[in-house]
Formats: structure tokens, C-alpha cells, sequence
């Protein structure tokens, strides 16, 4: 089986310093490739350095999160110069998005939406796919990309209900769902529907890690080795051999971020 992890943080302090032995494992359960998603300029140098080390392995997705909106506008022209500076090296513009979890202050939310359009504009402009998080925020985050139409999007660690997915396949753009551990949680309900309505040619396997570890490693720390049970999931539910779909979803990773085999 070949694995493609399109969204993870092998940057963060809980992976970092093991990151060695997080690829062997990876590796040893099939994954030839993995994302690191930026979250704030901060993020960049380690996702760089990374691909520097690993640069068969270790792609990088850079972009400035949600949680990051209420930073000055100087913060913003210094990742966007940076993202720009190493150009031959990024994968997509990644994660941005809205996050109305933690607070929902008019002016913090307007600061999310004007981020999240700029960097969009910028992905555009690069022609770049987006990697987009959204939490709690479904209606906003279809409406921007309606409006702004991106023209390759994943939707990571996608949350939303059926009816929210059949409005981002109306749209005309290239739009792929990030499928992680949550699948595998006994009472993630609107996942398990989400999954059976769609086709598996919208999936892309993820880890999220080291967050949001599948059963039954729930609450550890993620790794990329562990998408073997994600895959395993998507398979029974919607009743298809897991050797096929798993073919299946490593081929639309790689298309989607232009990697060759
Ligand atoms: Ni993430």
C-alpha cells in the first residue's frame, strides 16, 4: 500500500525532535510523501529546513492560520515575501481559512475573512492549490471561496454537513475533501455520512498529526503511520476494497499537489 499524508506538522515540538524516527515509521507502513502545513511565519523556516533534510519525503505547504488574523500588517508582507522567496519549493498555500471555535469578536472575524482572501488572491496569483481550515465557520468559508473561486482547494479535516459539500460541488473548481482520524471516531456522525454521499475521487488521506490520532490511538500523539486505519475506514463505509481505494486516494494526492511517482 502507498500512503500520501497531504496535511501534517512534523514542525511541531511533538514530532520535531523524533522526526527520524516518525519517518522510518512512515515509511515502514507505506508513506511515500508527507505536507507540513505552515500556521504562522514562525512555522516556515522549520517546514523548510525539513524538506531541506528530507526533500524526497518532506514537501511544504506555507500560509498564515486563522488564529494568526489579529497580527500587523508588516507579519503578513514578511510571510507573504517569504512564501514568495522560496517559490520552487512550495507545495500549496496552506492552512488558511476561518476559525470561529475560540471567539467570535466581530472585528477578529472580519480580520479572519480579509486574511483568508488575500492569501487566496496570492495562491491564485501563484498558482497554487489551497490547504483550508475551517472550524465553525462553514457558511463564511463557502462563501469566500465561492466568490473568489480558487482553483484547487482542499478542505482539510473537512467538517462540514452533506448539504455543505453539495454546494462546494456546484462550484466550478477542483475540490478535494481532507479525510483524517476523526472518521475513525465512534460518534463522528456527519463524517461517516459525508463520506458515504461522496466519491472517493474527492478524498485525500491525512493525519492532521500530531493531532487528532485515529482510533485506537485516540488522544496520542499522531503519526502518519497510523492512515493505514483512516483508509480502512473510508473502505467500510463505503463497502470498497481497501487495496483499490487506497490506490485510488494515493494517485489523487499526488495530482493534487503535482507530484509525479
Ligand atoms: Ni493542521
Amino acid at each position: 500500500m502507498k500512503i500520501i499524508d497531504t496535511h501534517c506538522h512534523y514542525n511541531d515540538d511533538q514530532i520535531y525532535p523524533i522526526v527520524e524516527e516518525v519517518i522510518q515509521r512512515a515509511k515502514s507502513a507505506g508513506v511515500t510523501a508527507i505536507f507540513n502545513n505552515g500556521d504562522s511565519l514562525e512555522s516556515f523556516d522549520r517546514i523548510l529546513e525539513l524538506q531541506d533534510r528530507y526533500p524526497d519525503f518532506c514537501h511544504s505547504v506555507l500560509g498564515i492560520h486563522p488564529e494568526h488574523a489579529n497580527h500587523e500588517q508588516s507579519y503578513f508582507e514578511e510571510s507573504y515575501r517569504k512564501i514568495k522567496d522560496n517559490l520552487d519549493k512550495i507545495s500549496a498555500i496552506g492552512e488558511i481559512g476561518l476559525d470561529y471555535h475560540y471567539s467570535k469578536d466581530p472585528d477578529y472575524i472580519q480580520a479572519q475573512k480579509n486574511r483568508f482572501i488575500e492569501q487566496i488572491r496570492l495562491a491564485k496569483e501563484l498558482r497554487l492549490p489551497i490547504v483550508v481550515h475551517s472550524r465553525d465557520a462553514d457558511f463564511d468559508t463557502l462563501d469566500i471561496i465561492r466568490q473568489e473561486l480558487p482553483e484547487k482547494v482542499d478542505l482539510h479535516c473537512f467538517s462540514g454537513s452533506v448539504e455543505i459539500l453539495k454546494e462546494y460541488l456546484k462550484l466550478p473548481i477542483d475540490f478535494h475533501i481532507g479525510v483524517g482520524g476523526v472518521v475513525t471516531f465512534k460518534n463522528a456522525r456527519v463524517i461517516k455520512e459525508v463520506v458515504q454521499y461522496c466519491s472517493e475521487k474527492i478524498i485525500l488521506t491525512e493525519t492532521d498529526a500530531p493531532y487528532l490520532a485515529p482510533t485506537p490511538h485516540r488522544g496520542e500523539r499522531n503519526e502518519s503511520s497510523f492512515i493505514p486505519l483512516i483508509i480502512e475506514a473510508i473502505a467500510s463505509l463505503k463497502l470498497l476494497d481497501k487495496e483499490e481505494l487506497s490506490k485510488t486516494l494515493y494517485e489523487q494526492g499526488l495530482k493534487f499537489y503535482g507530484l509525479s511517482e
